[in-house]
């Protein structure tokens, strides 16, 4: 996929070695070849915009244009102006007609982006454009067909923001005809390394460097990072690095990760540990109890006797004598 680098413009490419990634990849994929709407959901920072793109790219609309509204950066009646158009004079300041992203996205895709964050006014809207595939300008005179693939994302819980009356479940199930969700990056860790050193030949050429060599232990710290911000945080922390240091290497020393982001992640891995240590305590004694017999404890346990028998076999494997 590297070696794609200069053929394809260096935004649009890719990465996914990760199994579920690819698996995702596929899912996408089956998605755009369709003409449904599809819902991408995600933290912040997985990539849904260039999935969004992706889709675009393999779907049927790929010939068409590939239009993106971020709905929460402007005001509502903006908004609604450049979603749905105006004709000239339809408001004062409306010096000329504007054809409006949903005409301008015929034949191609529409990606209304941080969807959750449209007023319920435009919600409104949005749901008739969905059910008739028809826009009205504003102060326009009729409706004009529109043939587009709308994609919504949203790094928000949206099913919440449906039951907290902030979205319209009739839009969200007009939006949400195909899923597709994007992992956090925490979750897809062959990922990383990948993503890592795609980043560094990225920012190595913007800075006309010879790109450095990640070591095996700025490789671990990597790997163990919880990255919150997803593969934007990567993304920039890579940028950075490569300003800051000017090795042939990359080291340990030289990535420099939210400490606090670390702390929490460790504390937590002490909790699991701490969590198996007492769960280990508890299977032991009860099999004391019940002399080992494992049908016995397996019902004072409250758990199937195949369960008992795979955390007996993981505490054998850590070394742990069981009665
Ligand atoms: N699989 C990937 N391979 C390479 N680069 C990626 C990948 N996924 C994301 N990126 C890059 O990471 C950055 C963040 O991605 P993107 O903007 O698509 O995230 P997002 O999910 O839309 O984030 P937000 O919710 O904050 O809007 C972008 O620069 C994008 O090019
Ligand atoms: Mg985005």
């Amino acid at each position: 996929m590297m070696d794609d680098l200069e053929s394809k413009p260096v935004d649009l490419l890719l990465i996914a070695e990760d199994p579920r990634s690819k698996t995702m990849l596929e899912m996408a994929r089956k998605a755009a070849k369709s003409s449904a709407t599809i819902l991408i959901n995600g933290e912040t920072g997985v990539g849904k915009e260039l999935i969004a793109r992706y889709i675009h790219q393999n779907s049927y609309f790929s010939s068409g244009p590939y239009i993106t509204v971020n709905c929460a950066a402007l005001p509502e009646n903006m908004i609604e102006s450049m979603l749905f158009g105006y004709e000239k004079g339809a408001f004062t300041g409306a010096i000329n007609a504007y054809q409006g992203k949903f005409e301008q996205a015929n034949n191609g895709t529409l990606l209304l982006d941080e969807v959750t964050e449209l007023p319920l006014a435009l919600q409104a809207k949005l749901l008739r454009v969905l059910q008739e595939r028809k826009v009205e300008r504003l102060g326009g005179k009729g409706l004009i067909n529109i043939n587009t693939r709308i994609i919504a994302a949203t790094n928000r819980d949206i099913q919440q923001q449906v039951v907290t009356g902030n979205f319209r479940s009739d839009l969200y199930y007009r939006l949400n005809v195909i899923p597709v969700y994007c992992l956090p990056l925490r979750n897809r860790k062959q990922d990383i390394i990948p993503l890592t050193n795609f980043f560094i030949k990225k920012y190595s050429i913007v800075l006309g460097k010879i790109p450095p060599v990640l070591t095996t232990r700025a490789q671990e710290k990597i790997l163990n990072y919880p990255w919150p911000g997803n593969i934007r945080e990567l993304e920039n922390l890579i940028h950075r690095t490569l300003i800051m240091t000017n090795d042939d290497v990359i080291d340990e020393i030289h990535i420099e990760l939210d400490e606090y982001q670390i702390e929490q992640n460790n504390s937590k891995g002490e909790f699991d540990s701490k969590m198996k240590a007492t769960e280990a305590k508890v299977i032991l004694d009860v099999l004391k109890e019940s002399d080992g017999r494992r049908h016995v404890a397996a019902r004072k346990l409250n758990i199937s006797p195949r369960t008992l028998r795979y955390k007996i076999s993981k505490l054998k494997l850590s070394g742990i004598k069981v009665p």
